[in-house]
């Protein structure tokens, strides 16, 4: 995509394929007794729960919960709304949260809770990408993908006003380019 917005490739897609394939094993290995159900938030990790759900060799289920914290702008409001609630029940599950990206660790925060009160057996989470030196919360991260500078970024289901989610790599943002 000639795009001026997108910057500097930070991850490209042959080092992301790389990664997700170690962190599928690392996850079939944890897991190997008590398959996990991979509740992945949308619409941000949609591309990163298709590559891992298939790095992961062993029966997992998939669910998918959205919520909204950012509206259009690039800012965390700390304000974490459902839109849309999971199918499945979590009651004595082993639950890993799919997230595309940890900025504040807010909107983590908010689900873990969330989830926790549904009964489960366990909630680990499994972030493809953290941004350096930003979290107000720890987010005590069990599997991480990268870390990477806390700029805005885009690509590998990752968007800004909803574009971008369609590149194969994540890159820099860059809003005031022409
Ligand atoms: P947090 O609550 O500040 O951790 O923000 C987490 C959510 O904000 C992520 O799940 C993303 O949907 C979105 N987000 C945070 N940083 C970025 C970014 O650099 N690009 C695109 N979306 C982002
Ligand atoms: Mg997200």
């Amino acid at each position: 995509m000639n795009d001026p917005r997108i910057g500097r490739i930070l991850v490209g897609a042959d080092e992301l394929q790389a990664r997700i394939a170690a962190l599928g094993k690392e996850i079939t290995a944890d897991y190997a007794d008590d398959p996990p159900l991979l509740v992945a938030v949308l619409k941000g990790a949609f591309m990163f729960m298709a590559d891992l759900a298939k790095a992961i060799d062993l029966p997992v289920e998939v669910d998918f919960m959205a919520v909204s914290s950012y509206g259009a702008a690039t800012r965390s409001s700390g304000v974490v709304r459902i839109v849309k609630d999971l199918d499945l029940d979590l009651g004595g599950r082993h639950v890993l949260i799919v997230e595309d990206i940890i900025d504040s660790g807010l909107t983590l925060q908010y689900l873990r809770k969330n989830l926790l009160a549904r009964s489960p057996a366990s909630v680990e989470v499994c972030a493809l990408l953290v941004k350096d030196g930003l979290q107000k919360v720890d987010p005590a991260l069990k599997y991480e993908g990268f870390r990477i500078p806390p700029d805005f970024v885009v690509g590998y289901g990752l968007d800004a006003a909803e574009r971008y989610r369609n590149l194969p790599f994540i890159a820099e943002f860059l809003p005031d380019a022409v």
